[in-house]
């Protein structure tokens, strides 16, 4: 029997950062109150872990607005640009660990939208970092996340369209509703924002699921960069199982195959990983 695991499985580095960045705030403003605004990371374990240490998560900008002393720090997915106008308005320590991709998404449509073009947001409507890039654009622009969204979509024909990803879109899934709206005749430039450590993931997922008999892909159900590995890996293997810690494991679904294949989610820790690993071995 064989485990392959993704060494892309866990922790990207943005995610990283931001974790971090929390840990260190808490160690350096021993005593003052440390704010995340929105969790840190979508995974329970760390989030129970940081609210022990006193971290307190604000959930949105009216809560924001209540805040007046302490610090804030942004977590990886970012925030609009009237987040960081409001927050120049306190009396607060900003600590910005937003992932530089998100942010260079953040320019780009600040960019694009200034010289007067559509921009169009390939992603999830209601994924924080979908609306943080919505924030930066200065005019027009659309959500679009399947070929209904595209069907719906009435852009103005002498406007030009600037279009870019959310940094863990699916890859193949942007290049087909990329090539839709191509076809509806707009004037596009293409900017694909997905991130590498992203496009890197999603990669390896697909080719373990290829290689397997049954796939685990483990990340918080409310994870859109898990969501998204655990359709590419249903893709490629019909038994893939989508867990969010080792008790989720049906063990006996796994009992007639001879190799399994295990990737994660970018908030997902290496404990978790290795309890998953560790428990598919006892069966083998
Ligand atoms: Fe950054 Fe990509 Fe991770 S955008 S937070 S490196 S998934």
């Amino acid at each position: 029997m064989k485990i392959i695991c993704a060494k892309t499985a866990g922790f990207c580095f943005g995610v990283k950062r931001a974790v971090d960045t929390v840990f260190e705030q808490v160690e350096k403003h021993k005593g003052e109150k440390i704010y995340t605004y929105g969790p840190i990371i979508h995974n329970g374990e760390v989030i129970k872990n940081l609210e022990e240490k006193g971290v307190v998560i604000i959930h949105s900008k009216k809560e924001l607005e209540e805040v007046h002393e302490g610090v804030v720090v942004i977590r990886s997915h970012g925030v609009e640009k009237s987040i960081y106008d409001l927050l120049e308005e306190k009396n607060v320590i900003v600590v910005d660990a937003t992932c530089p991709d998100v942010k260079k998404i953040h320019r780009i449509v600040q960019r694009e939208s200034k010289k007067g073009n559509f921009i169009i947001i390939v992603g999830n409507p209601n994924h924080p970092e979908v609306q943080g890039i919505k924030g930066w654009v200065q005019g027009d622009w659309a959500v679009i996340e399947q070929v209904g969204d595209v069907e719906s979509l009435s852009i103005p024909e002498e406007k030009k369209c600037s279009i870019v990803a959310q940094t863990t879109f699916n890859l193949e899934k942007f290049k087909d509703l990329v090539e839709i709206i191509e076809k509806k005749g707009y004037d596009i430039s293409v900017l694909n924002t997905i991130c590498n450590a992203t496009r890197k993931r999603q990669e390896e997922a697909k080719d373990i699921a290829e290689q397997a008999d049954a796939m685990i892909v483990i990340g918080d159900k409310s994870s859109s960069n898990t969501q998204k590995l655990y359709e590419i890996c249903q893709n490629a293997c019909k038994a893939t199982y989508y867990i969010q810690t080792p008790k989720d494991l049906e063990l006996n679904q796994l009992e007639s195959v001879k190799s399994v294949g295990i990737t994660a989610g970018a908030s997902t820790p290496n404990t978790i990983i290795e309890e998953v690993q560790n428990s598919v071995r006892i069966i083998f």
